[in-house]
């Protein structure tokens, strides 16, 4: 990769590395549908991963089996060792943060108060506490406002805190979902697609936002369909297709192999992904791999 993460003596993730997550032969089925098949994947300390591969292929459903919002048909997920219950709120105290391709906010809470709700999963304080309001309820809240203010500069929301969630304009509201899964203390954090609808700018803050979100020593799996972003970004990339992994490799090994860009532009007879599916940059980053011929660029019609 010719951008070197700003985080120059951070070593590349080798073998030796401690894996934080792994699944295992993950199947996810919907009657007839297999969603997921098999699916494999690693994640070492400190590793940003990256998942793509067209609509469809599996890619939210395998991150709801990760986080236990579904249980696989069979497979399984192991959270620095230890197998994970598909269990949501078991998952996220064991470690694993998530944001959604469709966002999820408390849209009538504040954007601090959004984050707070992050924080209660580690808070000792449970509801009899905070009703009777006492001592350790209001040590906590305290603690809590205070991490969820400095969540929000982080992620460059410092003076967005009092407004409602529904008033952010839409690239603040993704951050604002960072900022939420990072209140749970997570090991590892998934995005799924974390910059869909953003501007290039907020999307280029977003890149610099998850390099720092390593610094601090998580590690990143990321669902985006941007290639750019996802080639500049990752360590590693695993492309699904129909809920298979098609090819797992660094992002150049990734974005060289033919058959994802076969798998994107909608090869044989499968008509589901077709061309004006691509973005710009999309087209602009095959075509600089000479993959793809000026005449694919003319757009298909239905
Ligand atoms: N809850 C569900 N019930 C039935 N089918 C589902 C459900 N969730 C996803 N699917 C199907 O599983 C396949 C994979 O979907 P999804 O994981 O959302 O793909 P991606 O995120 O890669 O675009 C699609 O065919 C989708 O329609
Ligand atoms: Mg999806």
């Amino acid at each position: 990769m010719s951008t070197a993460p700003p985080n120059g003596e951070m070593a590349a993730p080798t073998a030796a590395t401690q894996i934080v997550l792994e699944a295992r032969d993950v199947v996810m089925r919907f009657g007839g549908l297999t969603a997921v098949n098999g699916v494999d994947l690693v994640v070492h300390e400190g590793e940003i991963v990256g998942l793509i591969g067209p609509n469809g292929a599996g890619k939210t459903t395998f991150f709801n089996c990760l986080t236990g919002m579904y249980k696989p048909t069979s497979g399984r997920v192991m959270l620095r060792g230890r197998n994970l219950p598909p269990r949501p709120g078991r998952v996220v105290r064991a470690g694993m943060a998530r944001t959604f391709q469709n966002i999820r906010l408390f849209a009538n809470m504040t954007a601090l108060e959004n984050v707070m709700v992050g924080r209660y999963c580690r808070t000792k304080a449970g509801p009899v506490t905070s009703i009777l309001r006492g001592p350790t309820y209001r040590r906590e809240e305290r603690e809590s406002r205070e991490r969820a203010q400095e969540l929000l500069e982080f992620v460059g929301l410092g003076r967005k805190a009092e407004h409602l969630a529904r008033n952010l304009p839409y690239g603040e509201q993704r951050k604002l979902e960072i900022a939420r899964a990072l209140a749970t203390d997570p090991v590892v954090l998934l995005l799924d697609e974390p910059t869909a609808g953003m501007n290039p700018i907020e999307t280029e803050q977003t890149m610099n936002l998850i390099f720092r979100i390593r610094e601090m020593g998580l590690a990143v799996v990321v669902i985006e369909h941007d290639m750019r972003f996802i080639f500049q970004l990752c360590d590693r990339v695993t492309c699904l297709v129909r809920g298979e992994t098609l090819t797992e490799g660094t992002p150049g090994e990734v974005q060289s192999d033919p058959r994802v860009i076969e798998a994107y532009i909608g090869g044989g007879d499968d008509d589901e992904i077709s061309h004006d599916e691509l973005t710009d940059e999309d087209r602009e980053v095959l075509r600089a791999g000479g993959e793809l011929r000026p005449e694919d660029d003319v757009e298909r019609t239905r």
